[in-house]
């Protein structure tokens, strides 16, 4: 029996560690109350919100409508052969133990997420990625409820159409279901690292690692997180606020010409991603504080909250922090958070 409670505080429940409250709210653990949450009076007539770790969401005020909660947890084997195994795990489980679990078993695949913040239903909703491997990479496929009927439907991993930071979920399928489970096709042996973004080699190298274990890669990682990202039980963030943009080839030629140091990462033929981090520090906005809200300053694309910020002042930041780079640079900068 679902219980749905009125005036709820979010504070505790996203990474900004904002104080806003929800006018209702409940928690899901399992598939059956899910469905009896999407007959319920409360979610039929309320806008609604399925909350996952809450750590890329932005509450610019409170929320007037029911908050989901999504706790459904649960890992296990689906499918296992000499070479790789189908783990599937539940929506509500913390990633970041699912990453821990894979490793203890010798499972390769998710090493380089390691550390990242949220839960494994909210991974493929925007294809967390970091240091050159993205969810995409090794989802087998995605488990999730239609809210009109409250029929699962299984997507293959074409099926959630990923792109960087994006999914079928985030678009045409936006708030019409509800992940409850992801299922990852993981290695058992001949694992395939990818250690070729710089600061990994970096790490693996002062530490004399010469054949690393996924363990290994994964400690790697953690280590170059914690230096440069904060940790939202410190400091309220989101990790990267916004997403890095990507321009055409012509537009990064004439960029280039003016700054030639300009951090590049060719996408397509095309196309080139450019750190966005870098235009907000040339910007000048790196480590600058505007009361209890600022920008991080060993990372230039998180926004901070240094405590009792509102999640307004944050949006405000946000916005002059878009205003100069386009200003500067005549780029867009988009959000990669969930502003509400
Ligand atoms: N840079 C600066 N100044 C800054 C920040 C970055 O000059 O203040 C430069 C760096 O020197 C580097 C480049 O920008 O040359 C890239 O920086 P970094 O390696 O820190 O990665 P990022 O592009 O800023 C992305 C993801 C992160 C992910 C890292 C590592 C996005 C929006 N962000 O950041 O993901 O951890 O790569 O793979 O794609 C997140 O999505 O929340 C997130 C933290």
């Amino acid at each position: 029996m679902i219980q749905i409670q009125e005036n709820y505080p979010l504070e505790g429940l996203n990474t900004f560690g904002i104080k806003a409250s929800a006018a209702y709210f409940t928690e899901v653990t399992n598939e059956v109350q899910l469905q009896e949450v999407l007959h319920h009076s409360a979610f039929r007539t309320n806008k609604h919100l399925i909350l996952g770790g809450g750590s890329n969401i932005l509450f610019t005020g409170d929320f007037n409508g029911l908050v989901v909660k999504s706790s459904i947890k649960g890992i296990s084997v689906l499918e296992e052969t000499e070479n790789y195994v189908l783990v599937q795990a539940g929506a509500g489980e913390r990633w970041h133990d699912l990453v821990l679990h894979c490793l203890d078993r010798d499972w390769g695949g998710i090493e380089n997420l390691s550390l990242i913040p949220g839960t494994t239903g909210a991974a493929p909703l925007q294809n967390i990625g970091a240091y050159g491997v993205e969810i995409k990479d090794v989802i087998d496929h995605v488990t999730a409820m239609d809210i009109s009927t409250s029929t699962l439907r299984r997507f293959s991993n074409a099926d959630c159409q990923f792109g960087y930071r994006e999914s079928i979920f985030k678009q045409q399928l936006k708030e019409k279901y509800f992940i409850s489970s992801i299922t990852l096709r993981l290695t058992k042996r001949k694992h395939v690292l990818h250690l070729q973004y710089g600061a990994i080699q970096d790490v693996l190298k002062q530490q004399n690692i010469e054949h690393p274990s996924l363990r290994d890669v994964s400690n790697a990682v953690i280590a170059i997180r914690k230096s440069k990202l904060p940790d939202p039980r410190v400091i309220g963030n989101a990790g990267s606020f916004f997403k890095n943009p990507t321009l055409s080839k012509i537009e990064v030629d004439k960029l280039k010409l003016a700054y030639p140091e300009i951090p590049v990462y060719p996408v397509d033929n095309q196309s080139i991603k450019i750190a966005a981090g870098w235009l907000i520090e040339q910007c000048g906005w790196k480590g600058k504080r505007l009361g209890v809200v600022g920008v991080h300053p060993q990372q230039a694309l998180v926004l901070v909250n240094y405590g009792n910020g509102k999640g307004d002042e944050i949006f405000q930041l946000a916005k002059q922090i878009q205003a100069s780079v386009q200003k500067k640079f005549g780029i867009v900068l988009s959000t990669e958070v969930n502003v509400i």
